[in-house]
């Protein structure tokens, strides 16, 4: 259960843990349409706590605006610093902040062009999305029954609320089966992504993801290891993977603000190389991991000092 903090910032306001509640007839919670985000903030060595990627991710969040018609009435700048302020009330130093922008309560049925459209920057405290073992050792991936949207179903490119129906169901199926994560087809039947997170391979030194046209997210984790890859003089490749290039793969991990950099050591029962964390994965968790804890000094353009 998330731990109960202070303070929750809603419409302009920072309000009170157990007053930030919606009223029934929040048009988003009946018909999903609304836009969020996920974002961390890190503790450095040097004690300073840094929000990463801050920019990109409120970015994100009005591009699911914009693909939804949905006006925000707060800026980028105002709901960037929100989410400094949600974690000073809080007095955090690390944590997982979900700003939200969803459609009030007012008129019901589909088209309630008049509703207000509301917006909240909640923060708690958040370790390892699949745990410290997952990190360290890697997971077991299921491929799901549960394919991803079609790119003309869903706007694959937003973090739109109600498409995450799909993320859960896929998840379920793969708890339920004993595996810890879902890995979702495309409609076409190539490898699309995780439940929450972005999937990479790799073959033969080349470090292989799906492209950006294919239906996933542009994960801002996803473009961070990109560029890491390619300042490491890795061979990158995004294109189209198949089920059997992703059982065959030598190494596998996912990305995610939420999952960071964690390795995949099977999927569908078959060991993905010789099941432990590969080299390339893990030269990349640790350039992941040395730049948001502080102890790699590069890409400061990425932090926002809280
Ligand atoms: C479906 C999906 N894919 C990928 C990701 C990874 O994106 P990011 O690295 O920006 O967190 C997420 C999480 O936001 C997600 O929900």
């Amino acid at each position: 259960m998330v731990e109960k903090l202070h303070k929750i910032w809603v419409d302009g306001e920072l309000v009170d843990w157990d007053d930030a509640n919606v009223h029934l007839l929040t048009h988003s919670l009946h018909y999903g349409l609304g836009a969020f985000e996920g974002v961390r903030c890190y503790k450095r060595e040097d004690g300073g706590s840094f929000i990463f990627r801050l920019n990109e991710h409120i970015g994100r969040l009005f591009d699911g605006c914009k693909m939804t018609l949905i006006q925000p009435k707060f800026t980028r700048e105002q709901i960037m610093q929100a989410c400094g302020d949600v974690i000073r009330a809080n007095k955090l130093d690390e944590c997982y902040l979900r700003p939200i922008v969803f459609i009030g309560a007012g008129d019901m049925g589909i088209y309630c062009p008049n509703n207000p459209v509301r917006a909240a920057v909640i923060a708690w405290r958040w370790g390892a999305y699949l745990g410290d073992q997952a990190l360290k050792k890697g997971i077991r991936a299921k491929i799901s029954s549960f394919a991803r949207h079609h790119v003309n179903v869903s706007l694959a490119k937003g973090k739109i609320m109600g498409q995450y129906t799909g993320s859960v169901l896929a998840k379920r199926e793969a708890k339920l089966a004993g595996y810890d994560e879902a890995i979702l087809l495309d409609p076409q039947g190539y490898v699309s992504e995780g439940s929450g997170e972005n999937l990479f391979i790799v073959k033969k030194g080349v470090l292989m993801t799906p492209d950006l046209s294919s239906s996933i997210l542009e994960g801002i984790t996803r473009d961070t290891i990109l560029t890491l890859a390619r300042e490491e003089g890795i061979p990158v490749h995004e294109g189209r993977l198949t089920r059997d290039q992703l059982w065959l793969a030598d190494e596998a991990f996912f990305t995610g603000t939420a999952a960071e950099v964690t390795p995949i050591r099977e999927v569908d029962n078959r060991t993905i190389g010789d099941g432990t964390v590969g080299p390339i994965t893990r030269r990349l968790q640790e350039r992941f991991f040395g730049i948001v804890k502080g102890t790699d000094t590069s890409h400061v353009e990425w932090l926002s000092r809280v």
